[in-house]
């Protein structure tokens, strides 16, 4: 085992993993928050220090939601992971996820890497063989493991556990420890069958573990990592089946094993080692110093849910091999939620990144920006399509546009777009360039420690500067009478907006090609003498040199106007309507009646003759209603739903000898039956057969 401590070996290269998203929807804004935003931000700045980097990742195509979502579709659970690996990959790309890797675990390069890891494990003896009862679906004919399963977490008391995992609490959970356990597939309530799996020990690596991780990394993992850790450490760990009774999957590579394939959290995070496996074929690499050597530095980005499988289970799996380097941090994220509620897939409550391309086309920059902004390093945060504006008007482009807006117009208006030359520096420009010189550390330094947020609002502090050193000098007003002078403060307005160039690159990455392109610089390549480097900015005053021609001023941002916010909460809207008519639950069933007691009541087809509203409520309606035997005079409550005029000639169904009682000073001889539909609104009962006559008897 080549265990590795990075602060002795200087750092050749940088395997960077982000979590590989399930093929079971598309991605959304709380994955790119929690994971696909800060990862790509930390790769592009890496790169752009020119470091070897690695940055993987692909579509994760096995497990139980996968099959679950096939089943719900009516389609095989490889159309499904086809569709959505599609949408997911271009979306990546669309969005400007740097990845060097995109692949998928059902290829065929990960089902044997992933099939040859297993079989290392299994000849080497690391795993437990054991045949056990298994929670068992008799009706589906199929083992319930996993999200095939709910159950109340034994933990925390949720009732919606899963088989593997408490969403709630965090636990990591096996099927049967879920307390009245519940078939995902028919709702029943599970039988047991024996079954043979192989498990592996994890309670053999708990002391090494926490040697690892709780004590050795306890000063440079995030605590909100390290507490989970300890918390499973403190509880015991058991062993863990990487097998399970499925058709979906990588089949177990070994005898006796017929019918079973790998446990989705045993082969998804080997995708990470056959993505990078995958890479470095295609660019003529050598993918095994990228795993195996110590002086490579490996991080898994990730978010909360997944701790456990990346900071115990899999770093037990890569002990157990014994060829791998571990982690040297895994900074998971908590939670995005979106307008105060959980995102979800199932529910549909989510902002789709393919459908923010759509109706936000060429601002990728903007929701990488309020992602970041507000991302949920600490705690889960909220994301709300107000805050969303307001990032994007108030500060892209109030602050940052804004001078850079300024900078290009008066460089053209003053000077043809040729930067100007520098007289003598007064203290305000001194400390306008110094300042200038602090950010690329400061950002820098943020982004090495994993907080995206603080080294995105450094970034916005670097154009408030600039914007600030403006608004100070007033070089508008100044060329009127010092027309030199103005030459300076352009010549350094123009410095900041270079460094903000470079700068603003790993996080806003469609920007800083725009702002490039605006101020005509680094089109050359990392190592050029021209090229304005992360760390150039600290050691060079003049970044753009004085002649330099710069391009034509274009805005960077544009505003966002309350109408496309309004779009997106009213779709927003629709989705809460469609779930709340889904989910809507049915009224337990009354106390039974005898059969006398139902033969009192007397209901009849009726014609509704007249209506008008009764004056000063809302609700009610008087109606005149021909129930063949005489009109009945009937005050409903349904004018919410419908006007008058739409009543009149409606066929009813009519309750016509409930006790007479006045209502707003009526007397109401009867009951019109009525029933809701699924978005909440009122609906006639209707006799469907039209030669069905006024007064005939509803029985
Ligand atoms: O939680 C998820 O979406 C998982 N598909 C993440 C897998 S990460 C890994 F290890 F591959
Ligand atoms: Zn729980």
């Amino acid at each position: 085992m080549t265990e590795q401590n990075n602060s002795l070996h200087s750092i050749k290269r940088y395997t960077l993993t982000a979590a590989l998203p399930y093929t079971n929807g598309p991605v959304h804004i709380g994955h790119l928050a929690g994971v696909y935003v800060p990862a790509d931000i930390y790769a592009r700045y890496l790169r752009l220090n020119g470091k070897d980097v690695a940055f993987i990742c692909g579509s994760d195509e096995h497990g139980v939601p996968i099959t679950i979502r096939a089943k719900k579709e009516g389609i095989s659970p490889q159309e499904i992971v086809d569709k959505y690996h599609a949408i997911i990959k271009k979306s990546f790309e669309d969005f400007g996820i740097s990845f060097d890797n995109y692949s998928r675990t059902s290829s065929a390069i990960h089902h044997e890497t992933a099939s040859e890891f297993f079989k290392k494990l299994y000849d080497d003896g690391k795993f437990i063989e054991e045949t056990s009862e298994q929670l068992y679906d008799t009706e589906a004919k199929q083992f319930l493991a996993d999200r095939f399963v709910t159950g109340t977490c034994p933990k925390c008391g949720n009732e919606n556990a899963y088989g593997d995992q408490c969403e709630k609490c965090g636990s990591s959970l096996n099927a049967t420890d879920l307390i009245n356990p519940k078939s995902a597939i028919t709702g029943n309530t599970p039988s047991k069958k024996a079954t043979k799996h192989w498990y592996l020990p994890l309670q053999d690596y708990e002391i090494w573990l926490r040697k690892w991780i709780v004590e050795g990394h306890k000063n440079d993992w995030k605590t909100n990592v390290l507490g989970q850790v300890k918390s499973w450490l403190d509880d015991g760990l058991r062993p863990r089946a990487v097998t399970r009774d499925l058709d979906w999957g990588i089949p177990v590579p070994v005898k006796g094993a017929e019918g079973k394939v790998l446990y989705v959290w045993f082969d998804a995070p080997i995708g990470y080692i056959s993505s990078t496996k995958e890479w470095a074929k295609r660019t003529g690499k050598d993918w095994e110093p990228y795993w195996k050597s110590n002086d490579t530095k490996l991080v898994h980005f990730i978010g909360k849910d997944n701790i456990v499988f990346h900071c115990i289970i899999f770093p037990a799996m890569l002990k157990a091999e014994g060829s791998y380097i571990l982690p040297d941090n895994v900074p998971a994220n908590e939670f995005l939620n979106l307008e105060g509620e959980k995102i979800s897939t199932s529910k549909n409550w989510a902002v789709w990144l393919h459908e923010y391309l759509e109706d936000f086309p060429n601002k990728q920059d903007v929701l990488r920006y309020a992602l970041t902004a507000n991302a949920p390093e600490t705690k889960d945060n909220d994301f709300t399509w107000k805050d969303f504006q307001a990032r994007n008007n108030n500060e892209l482009v109030a602050i940052f546009g804004n001078f850079i807006n300024r900078v290009a117009v008066l460089t053209q208006k003053y000077y043809q777009g040729v930067v100007p030359q520098a007289h003598t520096f007064t203290d305000a420009d001194e400390n306008a360039l110094e300042q200038l010189q602090q950010f690329p550390a400061v950002i820098g330094n943020a982004i090495e420690r994993y907080r995206f947020r603080e080294a995105s609002q450094e970034l916005m502090n670097l154009a408030r500067l600039g914007n600030k050193y403006l608004a100070d000098a007033e070089p508008w007003i100044l060329i009127k009478t010092d027309a030199k002078r103005v030459e300076t403060i352009m010549f350094v307005a123009l410095q900041i907006a270079a460094g903000l160039a470079v700068l603003v690159a790993p996080f806003l990455p469609f920007t800083s090609v725009k702002l490039k392109k605006l101020l005509n610089i680094n089109p050359a390549k990392l190592g050029d003498s021209e090229f304005i480097t992360w760390n150039g900015i600290a050691e060079n005053q003049e970044l753009l040199k004085t002649g330099h021609q710069i391009g034509v001023p274009e805005l960077l941002f544009d505003k966002i106007e309350d109408e496309a916010v309004q779009k997106q909460l009213d779709k927003l809207d629709a989705t809460k309507k469609v779930n709340k008519s889904e989910n809507q639950v049915l009224e337990p069933q009354k106390a039974t009646v005898s059969f006398d007691d139902f033969a009192k009541l007397d209901l009849r087809v009726g014609t509704i003759l007249e209506a008008e509203k009764v004056a000063k409520t809302k609700k009610l309606l008087k109606l005149k209603v021909d129930v063949g035997l005489e009109i009945h005079t009937i005050i409903s409550g349904i004018a919410e739903n419908f006007t008058p005029e739409e009543v009149i000639g409606k066929r009813v169904s009519v309750l016509i000898n409930l006790a007479p009682r006045a209502i707003k000073g009526i007397e109401s001889q009867g009951m019109i039956l009525m029933t809701e539909t699924p978005n909440g609104t009122l609906a006639f009962i209707e006799p469907e057969n039209n030669a069905v006559e006024n007064g005939m008897k509803i029985s």
